[in-house]
C-alpha cells in the first residue's frame, strides 16, 4: 500500500511569489480575465470590462467566434504548421496586432512599457492609445519593436500635429485612426462606479481599494496617473484633477470629424494609415477610394455604439469589395488563438486584441502578457494543425460555416 501511495503522490512545488502562483492557475484568457477581477477594484477592473450600455455588442463580439465553426481536413500532413504572415510591408510571426488601450496602468502599474516590451519579444507590433499613461517617447524608449500610434481627433489640431510628429520622431510605424469616438458610448458601469481617471479617492474607492491591496499597494507604489502624451499642454487636460472620460472626451474630442480630417491626416504623416473603427461596406470602399494602406474593422469592444455589427460577421462581405485594395483587420472578442485562425480564413489580414492583453495585465503584470500571447500564438498553431491547415495561404473561406442554429 505505502509504495503504491508513494507512486501517485505528487507535490507541486510551494510557490512563494504571489503572481506567479496566480498565473499558475489558470490555463486561457477568461481565467486570466477571472484572476484580474479578483486583484483589481472593481471600479479599474469594469472600466476595462464594461462596455456601452446594455453590452450587447460586447458580448456578441465574443460569442460570434462560436457561431462560425471549422470544417477541418484530416490526413493534411500538419507535420510543420507555419503562423508567418505579412502586415504593412513587415512579416510578422503571426497575424496579430495589440490594439491600443486607454489607461493601461489601472489594471497594473507595469502599464504601456510592460505590454511593449511583451509584444516586442513576440514580434508583433503594439498600438499605443493616445490616452496612454505612458508618452509615445517613454514605449519608444522601452521597446524596439515595431509600433503604432493610435490618433484621436483632438479639437486642438495642433495638438494631433504635435502628437503625430512625435510619433514620427520616435519611429512609430503606423497610424491607427479611431474613426468610431465623435463623442464617448455610455458605459455605464463606470456611471455607477464614479469612475474617474486617474481613480479618486472616496469612501467608496477606499473601501474597494482596501479590499484589493495588492493592487493598490502596486497602484500607490508608483509614479501618479497623468495623460501622458499630453502633459504640459494646458487646459488640454493632464490627468491633473481626476475626470470623468466622457467629460474629457466631450471636451477635448471633436465630434465633426469626417473623411476630411483623414485627407488631411494624410498630409501630415508620410507612413501607412489605419482606420480603426469601420463598421459598413460602404465606409470600407470610402476608405479604399481615400487611399488609406488599411482597416480596422471595430465596434471599439462594443465600448462606442451598442448594436453595432461584430467585426468578424463583416469581415467577408468587406473583403469581398476590397481586399484588393487595402489590408482588413478587425478586432473584438478575440480570446483564443482558434479566433485567429477563423477571422484569417474568412479574409482578414490580422486580428486585434485589446482587453485579452489587458486582462493579463491585470492578472499578472508583464508574466500575464507573455502568458496570453504565447497562448494565443500556441493555440493558433494548434487550430490550424486540428483543422488540417499548414500555412496563412491554406486557411481560405471554405475553412469555415457559420452554424444555422
Ligand atoms: C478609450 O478609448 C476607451 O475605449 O475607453
Amino acid at each position: 500500500m505505502w509504495e503504491t501511495l508513494r507512486s501517485v503522490l505528487r507535490f507541486r512545488k510551494l510557490e512563494l511569489d504571489p503572481t506567479a502562483r496566480r498565473l499558475a492557475r489558470c490555463a486561457n484568457i477568461d481565467d486570466l480575465r477571472a484572476a484580474a477581477r479578483r486583484r483589481m477594484p472593481r471600479g479599474c477592473f469594469d472600466y476595462i470590462d464594461g462596455a456601452a450600455e446594455d453590452e450587447t455588442t460586447q458580448e456578441r463580439n465574443c460569442r460570434v467566434f462560436e457561431t462560425l465553426q471549422f470544417r477541418p481536413r484530416v490526413l493534411a500532413d500538419v507535420g510543420e504548421v507555419d503562423t508567418r504572415t505579412t502586415l504593412l510591408g513587415r512579416e510578422l510571426p503571426l497575424p496579430l496586432v495589440l490594439a491600443p488601450v486607454g489607461f493601461t496602468r489601472v489594471a497594473h502599474s507595469q502599464g504601456e512599457l510592460a505590454v511593449a516590451r511583451a509584444a516586442e519579444r513576440m514580434g508583433i507590433p503594439y498600438s499605443l492609445s493616445t490616452l496612454s499613461t505612458r508618452s509615445i517617447e517613454e514605449v519608444a524608449r522601452a521597446s524596439r519593436g515595431a509600433k503604432w500610434f493610435q490618433v484621436y481627433v483632438w479639437r486642438d489640431r495642433g495638438l494631433v500635429k504635435e502628437l503625430v510628429e512625435r510619433a514620427a520622431a520616435a519611429g512609430y510605424e503606423a497610424l491607427l485612426l479611431t474613426v468610431d469616438t465623435a463623442v464617448l458610448g455610455r458605459r455605464e458601469r463606470d456611471v455607477r462606479n464614479g469612475f474617474t481617471l486617474p481613480p479618486a479617492l472616496s469612501l467608496g474607492t477606499l473601501v474597494d481599494g482596501a479590499l484589493h491591496p495588492g493592487w493598490t499597494l502596486d497602484f500607490l507604489r508608483a509614479e501618479p496617473i497623468v495623460f501622458s502624451n499630453v502633459v504640459g499642454r494646458g487646459q488640454a487636460a493632464t490627468g491633473a484633477d481626476p475626470v470623468s472620460l466622457a467629460e474629457y472626451i466631450g471636451e477635448q474630442f471633436d465630434p465633426t470629424l469626417h473623411w476630411r480630417d483623414v485627407e488631411w491626416l494624410q498630409s501630415i504623416w508620410e507612413g501607412p494609415i489605419v482606420l480603426k473603427g469601420i463598421q459598413r461596406v460602404e465606409d470600407a470602399v470610402r476608405a479604399a477610394e481615400v487611399g488609406v494602406q488599411a482597416i480596422a474593422l471595430s465596434n471599439h469592444g462594443g465600448r462606442q455604439l451598442d448594436g453595432a455589427p461584430s467585426a468578424l460577421e463583416l469581415v467577408g462581405p468587406v473583403t469581398d469589395r476590397v481586399g484588393d485594395r487595402l489590408e482588413v483587420l478587425c478586432d473584438g472578442g478575440v480570446r483564443r488563438g482558434s479566433d485567429l485562425v477563423k477571422a484569417i480564413a474568412l479574409g482578414a489580414r490580422a486580428c486585434m486584441a485589446g482587453r485579452a492583453y489587458a486582462y493579463a495585465l491585470g492578472a499578472g503584470g508583464e508574466r500575464g502578457v507573455d502568458l496570453a500571447l504565447g497562448w494565443l500564438r500556441d493555440g493558433m498553431r494548434r487550430s490550424m494543425a486540428l483543422a488540417g491547415v499548414r500555412n496563412i495561404a491554406e486557411c481560405r473561406p471554405d475553412l469555415v460555416e457559420w452554424r444555422r442554429d
